[in-house]
């Protein structure tokens, strides 16, 4: 067998969103593509704002030497400083370029701050539902997922978080607005986690770490902001990407930002310049770097993908689905009229829509729609989502 076990049992473990494509693929091929409402992915529908372009033509242009040399693991000193300057408007912590690592998307940055922090065995805690895509980022780096329940409405449960808490926790993981829930952790919340991790940081006398996953930090709705981690913890990482909010995933940019106040700062970013090397990004993609130096300010036209939301919730509410609005990304995560989730989303393959089982997120009992998709498919789709519920 030439592919190793591991990576066997990785490849079935990731099946959900593989299935769906694959069955969208088949669907798509049998009854044309216009006939599936395909709410699997992830994938912005938007295309990144013009300005982008403009930004990019003008970097082509540009003749000075060296432009796709190698440069310093942790990025162009340049790009460094405007991500700092633009954390530095909201942000109480003032950012200098030194704390800044530009990465492979947020799942580079992801991967460079666990491989940075963890001893093999440790523990990241993860409050579920949940990007099931950190399993696998910390089996690369031999971490342990803890995933912990959360409250009604999706708000931290510090009791269950509490009861998880071991020696061997090294962080707790935490991503706001949140794939696939859309919840966004309001400030008395993230105010009560840090106490926490205060109290067990003294306690078991080495740091436990506060990651937070915030690729949707700009996709909110109904005038909601996301409130600062770096306010409230020293102990912090922010990692983000320009995937979602400027519609660029397969350009693979982001940034991981570490607090100025962090202890062992200079160690844990020099891990992590280390680390972005060794994982074999070396540095992020040049032109990219240099391309969003310019572009901290923009995003996607946001309100479209509120009209989406709107749209969906409206359409699902009036049809008999139990959901609650997201505040922010662009996932709705409602409840299934049965607890088999697998199920239910089986019969919703039925009607050609496709959707993924909250199971596959650690949220049974839900189902999640990726509503980054034309509203035609979101309007066409009802009456389908309808004929589904009314059999339960
Ligand atoms: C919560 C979350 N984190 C990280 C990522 C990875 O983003 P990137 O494409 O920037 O690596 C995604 C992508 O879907 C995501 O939903």
């Amino acid at each position: 067998m030439s592919v190793s076990v591991k990576i066997r049992e990785a490849i079935e473990r990731s099946s959900w969103i593989r299935k769906m494509f694959e069955e969208g693929a088949r669907r798509k091929a049998k009854y044309g593509p216009d006939q599936v409402f395909d709410f699997s992915l992830g994938n912005p529908n938007l295309e990144p704002p013009s300005k982008v372009k403009q930004v990019l033509e003008n970097l082509i242009k540009d003749p000075s030497p060296g432009q796709h040399a190698y440069m310093s693991n942790a990025g162009l000193v340049e790009t460094r400083q405007a991500v700092a300057d633009y954390l530095n408007t909201f942000n109480a912590p003032r950012f200098s370029p030194d704390e800044i690592v530009m990465t492979v998307g947020a799942g580079g940055a992801l991967n460079v701050v666990l491989k940075t922090i963890l001893n093999p065995g440790d523990e990241v805690m993860i409050p579920k539902p949940y990007f099931v895509e950190y399993n696998f980022y910390l089996d690369n780096h031999q971490g342990v997922p803890r995933l912990v329940p959360t409250k009604p409405g999706f708000s931290l449960d510090f009791g269950a978080m509490e009861a998880a808490m071991t020696e061997k926790t090294r962080a707790v993981l935490i991503n706001s607005p949140n794939n696939p829930t859309g919840k966004i952790y309001p400030e008395a919340e993230l105010r009560e986690l840090a106490r926490l991790l205060t109290h067990y940081s003294t306690r078991f006398g080495q740091p436990i770490y506060l990651i937070s996953d915030e690729p949707y930090r700009k996709i909110v709705y109904d005038g909601v902001s996301v409130p600062s981690v770096f306010d409230v913890y020293p102990e912090t990482f922010v990692v983000t990407s320009f995937s979602k909010d400027l519609s660029l995933p397969g350009e693979r940019i982001g940034y991981a930002a570490a607090h100025p106040e962090m202890s062992e700062k200079q160690s844990v970013l020099a891990g992590m310049v280390l680390c972005n090397r060794v994982l074999g990004y070396v540095n992020a993609p040049a032109i990219m770097q240099r391309a969003i130096a310019h572009l901290l300010n923009d995003s996607v036209d946001i309100s479209i993908y509120q009209r989406k939301r709107d749209l969906l919730c409206e359409g699902l509410a009036g049809v008999g689905y139990d959901i609650s609005k997201p505040e922010g990304a662009f996932y709705l995560f409602p409840r299934t009229p049965v607890e088999d989730d697998v199920a239910f989303v089986a019969a919703l393959q039925e009607e050609n829509i496709l959707t993924v089982p909250g199971t596959g997120f650690g949220g049974p009992g839900h189902f999640r729609i990726a509503y980054c998709v034309s509203d035609d498919v979101i309007e066409r789709s009802i009456p389908g989502f309808e004929k589904v519920i009314q059999r339960y």
